[in-house]
């Protein structure tokens, strides 16, 4: 099949686009209010987008708490969702009231943050403490506007020594969460290692 995503004539129950960009890492963005409550909410348009300097990115649809208070407080923590804080994450995508603080309404502890000041979540294995630097305004290509990119720069890494093993990050106990597309999330499968080619390992594949 081959459909066009401007019309949505995929002619399936459901639109299939997140299924097809999968499995996205979920930052679980947490932000401070003007009234110092905390905000948390789970984001998987959500990637590491460089490394010299580490810089993030989240997506919001619409302008969500999240986006709004990092733009507000120049500041947002990303904790890694795991397996274990699954139900934690989800219903902290609940969209409650401006103003309410859903690690209250959880009952989610969170800890502090050492360079910035939003908390991180304190049963999550890692967190990237993040300065706002700037939000893109995405458009359609006929100039419609659509989502924000929202864009910070990593200051402080918070990981949990527990998964921490050998010098390395042991990803198989952290058990990061992934999204998928429709309700589906997924763990971690196989992890496997590939050294880097050189150009010589390309050398008479193809004679
Ligand atoms: C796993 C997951 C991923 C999500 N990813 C996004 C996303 O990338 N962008 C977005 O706008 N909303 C996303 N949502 C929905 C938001 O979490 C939800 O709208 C939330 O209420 C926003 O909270 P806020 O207003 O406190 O930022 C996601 C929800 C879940 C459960």
């Amino acid at each position: 099949m081959h459909y066009t995503p401007s019309l949505a004539d995929h002619h399936l129950p459901h639109d299939p686009l997140l299924a097809l960009v999968a499995p996205r890492p979920i930052g679980w963005i947490s932000t401070l209010n003007a009234e110092g409550g905390v905000n948390l909410a789970p984001y998987s348009f959500f990637n590491l987008v460089a490394y010299h300097p580490p810089q993030v990115m989240f997506s919001s649809t619409g302008r969500k708490d999240s986006q709004a208070n990092a733009e507000a407080t120049g500041e947002f923590v990303c904790s890694l969702a795991t397996w274990d804080l699954r139900e934690a994450m989800n219903l902290s995508s609940a969209p409650v009231e401006r103003g309410l603080s859903e690690p209250e309404l959880i009952g989610l502890a969170m800890a502090p943050s050492r360079t910035v000041r939003p908390p991180r979540v304190a049963a999550s294995p890692a967190a990237l403490e993040c300065r706002y630097w700037r939000t893109v305004e995405l458009k359609s290509m006929e100039g419609r506007p659509a989502s924000s990119l929202v864009l910070g720069e990593v200051t402080g890494i918070y990981i949990d020594d527990a998964v921490i093993e050998g010098g390395r990050v042991n990803l198989a106990l952290a058990r990061p969460l992934a999204r998928l597309g429709y309700m589906e999330f997924a763990t971690l499968g196989e992890i496997f290692s590939m050294a880097r080619p050189a150009a010589q390992d390309l050398a008479g594949r193809n004679e």
